[in-house]
């Protein structure tokens, strides 16, 4: 076959085209059944020899220093052949801020187009931004990091929040090829201190202060008790500027030998910095998730590829339009806001809201409010904000118009049918299609995602691998499993926005996603794929939970549990919730002559919260006077989720060392049946 140009058609009208050197014609006609060979889309296999192709079309579309040198893509995805390695266009010279901004401004005629219309979390609150005034701002914030002694390939933790500041802070970064390392301004001291002190970042980039909602958050104050942190433990950052964002003058901690002001170090600096040149697979960011040790990975992108597979999903799964108003309503502190509200629709000159608040401030209409305020077209959100408003019925919704809405998207977690069929049915009102995109931190952008009016939506399923992307299921011993099954979610191969490698330890790269099955990348996510070819995310494998799309390791909240003197020892499992998707249920044993109390629960909430933020605040506290384990000393947590759930059909129990503990935990269980 030899192809020339995607075309996505919908009732016969092409939506987007793009050249490529081969063709692939997804076609939906109201008649047309589903017929999945006829979209290459599908099968990843038909296109595997045609990646440098396909990615190397749409390369040209970018701006590069140099050329490769090597092959398109170089990989190793199988431990037993030595060091994983992905590599994308290594060679190649680029700057990622200089496509994003500049191409768009001096080559696309961009410069007067609307970047970001920033919201603020008070309605009235906002403010306009072009991409010349972004290209500016940058630049000069750029001229700032310079003068402040940071260079190429240093690391600067950003803690901030979702202001356009960020987005001029991150891009400035990657300007002058520092690697930004984002941490949500939901996390507590010391989770910005343990990031701060795992990717040794020279400079800490934080604001006063910001409200959620009613509520005022220090932000500074926080920063400054993970500067003390960082200090204690011998490692002290030289600089930390502050942006100041709050109206009314709060008190913030000021150190004046560490702490310089945003505004004030702008003053008579340039506008114009060149950019620095970096190689296609310099790194780009970090970013950290959940590790199932407990210990926080930092996940690392590398530029060229990344940038490609942004872009490009952007551009085709939310079938990006140049008059497209887009919102992504996640935070920039997430792998969302990274890929798919800066970087993917800054590389296609895309308008965007930039959303401060609350779905639910002032009040629960606010979201539609802002669709028709600002028109937007194409909306992608998280199943917890679509459950949240789901409980408030239609009305909220139907105050608005909403007749702009042309997609709708969701990320971070499964959806489940009622929700999907809500957002499907009220908030679109079955005018739209609803892509629902799986992916994570580490796959960079949208693996398996519909194309929106060209897939055929099964709700609650993510549909399909995107171009290039090789799925597989596996059965416990790592066979394939063809046709209809269940197991483990792996990919075959890598695409140009896989993560490279965990910052500063590529053992634990290999470790926890080449290592269980040897040849794949193994997602950690169980998967169903039905006898029409569709995929259908189960949820997590390993001890991990999705708590309103924000993974946590159940071991991370079990040491934060621990270090409180009252608790010897804890285990935590998930318990399904109405709107968070998954809540956190936990068993604590008490040291001996400690009694539980409502006030030790409090305290225990508390020290979680403090520890790592208020994301991970769990929801029910047990006291456990005993856990249920193997002989071997192997907690049972199968059996601890069904006592979560206050189900007794427990399975077999044979192997528990002393099975009396169970009735007991039953008997203090904090909940009826759900
Ligand atoms: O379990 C899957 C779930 O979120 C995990 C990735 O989390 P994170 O790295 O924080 O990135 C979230 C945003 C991309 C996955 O392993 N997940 C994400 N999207 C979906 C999903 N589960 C089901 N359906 C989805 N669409």
């Amino acid at each position: 076959m030899q192809f020339k140009k995607i075309q996505i058609r919908n009732k016969g009208n092409v939506t987007q085209e793009m050249n490529l050197t081969f063709v692939c014609f997804l076609v939906v006609e109201d008649d047309c059944p589903y017929q999945p060979p006829v979209m290459c889309h599908h099968n990843g296999p038909s296109l595997c020899f045609l990646i440098p192709e396909f990615w190397g079309d749409i390369a040209n579309d970018f701006y590069w220093k140099s050329k490769h040198t090597g092959q398109f893509m170089d990989y190793n995805f199988d431990v037993t052949k030595g060091e994983i390695y992905i590599k994308c266009m290594e060679g190649a010279t680029t700057n990622i801020c200089y496509n994003v901004l500049d191409c768009n401004v001096h080559e696309r005629g961009l410069g007067d187009k609307v970047a970001f219309y920033w919201e603020g979390n008070e309605p009235g609150d906002e403010m306009t931004v072009t991409y010349r005034e972004l290209l500016q701002q940058v630049c000069q914030f750029a001229n700032v990091l310079k003068s402040q002694g940071v260079k190429k390939g240093d690391r600067v933790s950003i803690y901030m929040p979702m202001v356009v500041e960020l987005v001029v802070a991150m891009l400035a970064c990657v300007r002058i090829g520092a690697v930004h390392s984002i941490v949500f301004a939901g996390f507590s001291a010391e989770s910005l201190c343990e990031r701060i002190l795992d990717s040794q970042c020279s400079l800490l980039i934080t604001a006063d202060g910001f409200y959620r909602g009613d509520k005022l958050i220090n932000l500074k104050v926080i920063a400054d008790d993970a500067l003390q942190k960082c200090r204690d433990k011998s490692f002290p950052v030289q600089r930390c500027i502050m942006l100041k964002h709050l109206s009314k003058e709060v008190e913030v901690p000021w150190n004046p030998e560490v702490d310089q002001c945003w505004l004030s170090l702008l003053s008579g600096v340039s506008e114009e910095c060149e950019p620095e040149w970096c190689d296609s697979e310099d790194p780009l960011f970090i970013l950290y998730t959940s590790g199932s040790t407990g210990k926080p990975k930092g996940v690392l992108h590398t530029i060229g590829g990344y940038m490609l597979y942004v872009a490009t999903t952007f551009k085709l799964v939310f079938d990006y339009h140049p008059e497209d108003v887009y919102w992504c309503t996640a935070d920039i502190g997430w792998i969302t806001g990274h890929s798919y509200i800066t970087y993917g629709p800054l590389a296609n000159g895309a308008t965007s809201v930039l959303f401060e608040g609350l779905p639910t401030y002032p009040d629960v209409s606010r979201m539609w409010e802002i669709v028709d305020k600002y028109q937007v077209t194409k909306f992608y959100t998280a199943p917890t904000a679509i459950r949240l408003l789901m409980k408030y019925g239609s009305e909220p919704v139907q105050k608005y118009k909403r007749d702009s809405l042309k997609v709708l998207g969701t990320v971070g977690e499964p959806i489940n049918p009622e929700a999907w069929q809500w957002y499907y049915s009220v908030v679109g009102e079955k005018r739209c299609p609803v892509v629902d995109t799986f992916w994570q931190t580490e796959t960079g952008g949208h693996v398996l995602t519909p194309l929106p009016a060209a897939t055929p939506m099964k709700p609650g399923s993510a549909t399909f691998p995107f171009f290039g992307v090789v799925p597989a299921i596996l059965n416990e011993s790592g066979e394939e499993l063809e046709g209809p099954s269940e197991g483990y979610l792996v990919f075959k191969q890598p695409w140009p926005g896989v993560m490279r490698t965990v910052f500063g330890n590529h053992q634990r790269f290999e470790t926890t996603y080449f290592e269980q099955f040897p040849g794949y990348y193994v997602t950690g996510d169980g998967c169903c794929r039905d006898k029409d070819g569709y995929y259908w995310i189960t949820g997590r494998i390993d001890d991990m939970l999705n708590v309103s799309g924000h993974l946590l390791s159940t071991a991370e909240v079990e040491s934060a549990l621990v270090e409180h003197e009252a608790v010897v020892e804890a285990a935590v499992v998930s318990r399904p919730h109405p709107v968070k998707g998954e809540s956190l249920y936990c068993f604590v044993t008490l040291t001996e002559g400690v009694s539980f109390s409502r006030t030790l629960e409090a305290q225990l909430k508390k020290q979680v919260r403090e520890k790592i933020g208020a994301i991970a605040t769990p929801d029910f506290i047990q006291n456990a006077p005993g856990l249920p384990k193997t002989r071997s000393g192997k907690i049972m947590r199968r059996v601890l989720r069904k006592i979560a759930r206050n189900e007794r059909d427990l399975g077999d129990v044979s192997t528990l060392a002393d099975s009396s503990v169970i009735e007991l935990l039953f008997q203090n269980h904090c909940c009826g049946a759900m």
